[in-house]
């Protein structure tokens, strides 16, 4: 018996909890809100679909009633403002940690055993804040942000290429920022065969500077913070953890001595499972990779000096 709650019924909550029970990834999944009726309101829509589709997973919606979230193995969290276009991701940190904060707080009143998915931007400062407020061990903590951008980056690719899009290779370490991620060019491939050796190195270099920007081209576009690809791929570390998949995501963890950094959390290649993050992975970077992981990890050390 499987249970994850997710907190935030906003786009990137509601999003990831209809993947969760369209997947059949958790036997009960618990959406909860502070707005009232919202989650139960999207909760019941879901479950209405779940019908139709004939689908087995239980989802119930709850307005902060965290009893009901109760024994979770996996927690997501969701809540706070996303951006609007011209913000960044780092303008959100004010009002966002203080309800990451007390989200975190309540959770684990009620969870003590969750492994915590941390959705909420900025992602990197919100998920080493977390680290801060519960002191618990970092496999159990898990920044969301990699596995959209390298979901982008694959996307932006397969276009290029005019591929299929689950035939392309792609992945994306450092911050989840547009300026602090970065699409690994060198790693990228289609059916194993370098992206490099197939696409001119402009083109390759518009397919990175475009996933770096995705985020914002959709906050463009859609006047608020794009959801489908940031809830299902919330729901794809949920998968990996609940199913004890053992499969290789870049997210955002707490560093210890790997890729050179040590205190702050930030995307590096993770194999996750049962027990979260149960390894990072250290790739073999090149010179020029090095240096922008390390100017990376300079910028989100700065967003993190902001915590208060
Ligand atoms: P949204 O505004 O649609 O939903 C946020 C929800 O959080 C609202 O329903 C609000 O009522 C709820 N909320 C606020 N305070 C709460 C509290 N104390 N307890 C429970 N619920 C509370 O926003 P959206 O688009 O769903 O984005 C959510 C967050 O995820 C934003 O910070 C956004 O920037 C971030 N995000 C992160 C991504 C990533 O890859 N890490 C990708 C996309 C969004
Ligand atoms: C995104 O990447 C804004 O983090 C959000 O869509």
């Amino acid at each position: 018996m499987s249970k994850v709650t997710v907190v935030g019924a906003g786009n990137v909550g509601a999003t990831c909890a209809n993947v969760l029970v369209t997947s059949q990834v958790a036997d009960e999944v618990v959406l909860l809100d502070i707005k009232e009726g919202v989650s139960e309101g999207k909760a019941m829509d879901i479950m209405q679909a779940a019908n139709i589709l004939g689908l087995n997973s239980r989802l119930v919606g709850v307005t902060n009633d965290y009893s009901r979230t109760e024994g979770s193995d996996v927690v997501v969290i969701t809540s706070g403002i996303p951006r609007k276009p011209g913000m960044t991701r780092e303008e959100l940190i004010g009002v966002n940690a203080g309800i990451v904060k007390s989200v975190t707080e309540n959770v684990l009143a009620h969870s003590p055993n969750a492994i915590i998915v941390c959705v909420s931007n900025p992602m990197d400062t919100m998920t080493y804040l977390i680290h801060k407020v519960t002191k618990l061990p970092r496999n159990r903590i898990i920044g969301m942000g990699g596995a959209l951008d390298s979901a982008r980056f694959k996307y932006y690719l397969s276009v290029a290429l005019n591929a299929n899009i689950n035939e392309v290779e792609g992945i994306v370490i450092g911050g989840h920022g547009d300026t602090t991620m970065i699409p690994l060019k060198r790693y990228a491939a289609y059916r194993g065969i370098p992206a490099s050796s197939l696409l001119p190195a402009e083109q390759l270099d518009k397919v990175a500077a475009d996933t770096m920007v995705g985020g914002a081209t959709l906050t463009k576009l859609l006047g608020t913070s794009a959801w489908y690809a940031p809830g299902a791929a919330a729901a794809q570390v949920v998968a990996a953890v609940i199913g004890d998949q053992k499969k290789l995501l870049p997210c955002s963890a707490l560093l210890e001595g790997e890729y050179g950094e040590k205190d702050l959390c930030i995307g590096v290649p993770c194999i996750l499972g049962r027990n979260g993050i149960e390894k990072i992975v250290e790739f073999d970077l090149n010179d020029e990779e090095k240096a922008l992981f390390a100017a990376s990890a300079a910028a989100v050390h700065k967003t993190n000096s902001a915590l208060a």
